[in-house]
């Protein structure tokens, strides 16, 4: 059990009140609006051996765009108090993650999930965890008006942001239109578009085709992880992930049911989005809960073949690897390390 249920004072009671409520609550926007005016499309150079990127023809990728969502994203103006923007929970030096085990948005409100890390956005099919989201632009919408995030209303947002001239101008440059809830979320999924992370060691390595930027270890390392390690039957292709939901077997019970939210049906209690090992060594903790705390810890549980829950994948299974086998692993993932992507001046704040 992850240890959120420790006794609360009233604050802390009423934040697990409105976390219930948002857990029934899956929010589904429909927009139906009208498409901007033809624009300067804006090409996004997609990393060495990635596929290319699917962009929703509503909403093709413009600088404008690209300019005001990333002023958005680090904007607290989108909080009920003015405190929290995205970058709050989503810090660039982590790829976008946050470093604590729960986010806390507005009122101190704790969340339940830890926030993962942002990039190469655009190949997910799914947003969240479990999955309850299918487009970037109506995910944008989840964390503002979420109450232990952002809690704003995004009608009053976008009444801000039209008391606001300077945003007036700078949507009328991207949207030739005012600020609306069709602009902001096609401007913020703009900015998240271009969070691209694809030039670790391990793709100079692989697509690079530096073949001698890889140490034996590291090369021991990623023989294991798509070898006797299994990890690639999940964490697999160009992004590590085969965008499916899987039971890892972390407990035996899970307090957060996960893809079962979404569906209701048993066989999705404990699974979870297998996530991304990119940039892995900068987003501990790790989980969907936070609940571990460093690479050993990770390698160590699948070492011994899971919790065993009912729904656990056949994947997970007891490895028997040595204490070198686990270090050269670990030193494997380490490669996936972008240094690139979390010093890109294009993702600063202005
Ligand atoms: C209070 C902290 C917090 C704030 C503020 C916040 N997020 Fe998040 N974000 C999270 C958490 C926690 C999750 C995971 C939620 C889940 O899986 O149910 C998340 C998930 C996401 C995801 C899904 C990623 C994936 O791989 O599925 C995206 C995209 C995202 N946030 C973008 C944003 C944007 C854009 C903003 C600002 C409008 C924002 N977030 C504000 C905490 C936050
Ligand atoms: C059955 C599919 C499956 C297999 C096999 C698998 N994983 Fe995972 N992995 C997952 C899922 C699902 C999660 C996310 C669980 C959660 O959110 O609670 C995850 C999470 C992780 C995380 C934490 C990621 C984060 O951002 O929090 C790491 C690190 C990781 N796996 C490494 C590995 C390694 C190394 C192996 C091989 C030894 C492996 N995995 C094998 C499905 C799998």
């Amino acid at each position: 059990m992850p240890n959120i249920i420790i006794p609360l004072p009233m604050k802390k009671t009423i934040c697990i009140f409105l976390i219930a409520f948002t857990f029934l609550s899956c929010t589904e926007k429909k927009e139906k609006e009208k498409l901007p005016d033809p624009e300067i499309p804006y090409s996004i150079n997609v990393p060495v051996g990635f596929p290319t990127m699917d962009i929703p023809s509503d909403n093709p990728v413009t600088k404008e765009k690209i300019e005001l969502g990333k002023m958005l994203f680090f904007d607290p103006i989108l909080s009920l108090d003015s405190t929290i923007s995205c970058s709050s929970c989503h810090l660039q030096a982590k790829s976008f993650a946050d470093p604590r085990k729960l986010s806390v948005g507005v009122n101190d409100c704790t969340g339940v999930r830890n926030a993962p890390p942002l990039f190469n956005l655009a190949y997910q099919s799914f947003f969240f965890r479990d999955g309850g989201v299918f487009s970037m632009e109506q995910q944008v919408l989840s964390p503002i008006e979420n109450p232990i995030e952002m809690n704003l209303d995004p009608n009053i947002a976008v009444k801000r942001l039209n008391r606001n001239q300077k945003y007036i101008n700078l949507f009328q440059k991207a949207f030739k239109r005012n600020p609306d809830l069709f602009s902001l979320t096609r401007a913020i999924a703009s900015f998240e578009r271009t969070l691209l992370s694809g030039n670790s060691k391990y793709d100079q390595y692989a697509f690079q085709n530096n073949k001698e930027i890889l140490s034996s270890s590291e090369l021991k390392g990623m023989n294991i992880f798509f070898n006797e390690g299994q990890c690639s039957n999940c964490h697999s292709g160009f992004n590590f992930t085969n965008n499916l939901f899987e039971n890892n077997g972390i407990y035996e019970k899970y307090f957060d049911m996960g893809r079962f939210r979404i569906t209701t049906h048993f066989k999705d209690v404990g699974k979870f989005k297998v996530p991304s090992l990119r940039n892995i060594e900068l987003t501990a903790p790790y989980m969907h809960d936070g609940s571990m705390n460093t690479l050993e810890e990770v390698i160590e549980h699948y070492n011994n073949g899971g919790k065993n829950h009912v729904n656990q994948s056949k994947n997970v299974m007891q490895l028997n690897l040595s204490e070198t086998q686990k270090s050269d692993l670990i030193a494997f993932l380490k490669t996936l390390t972008d240094k690139e992507f979390i010093n890109n001046s294009a993702f600063k704040k202005h």
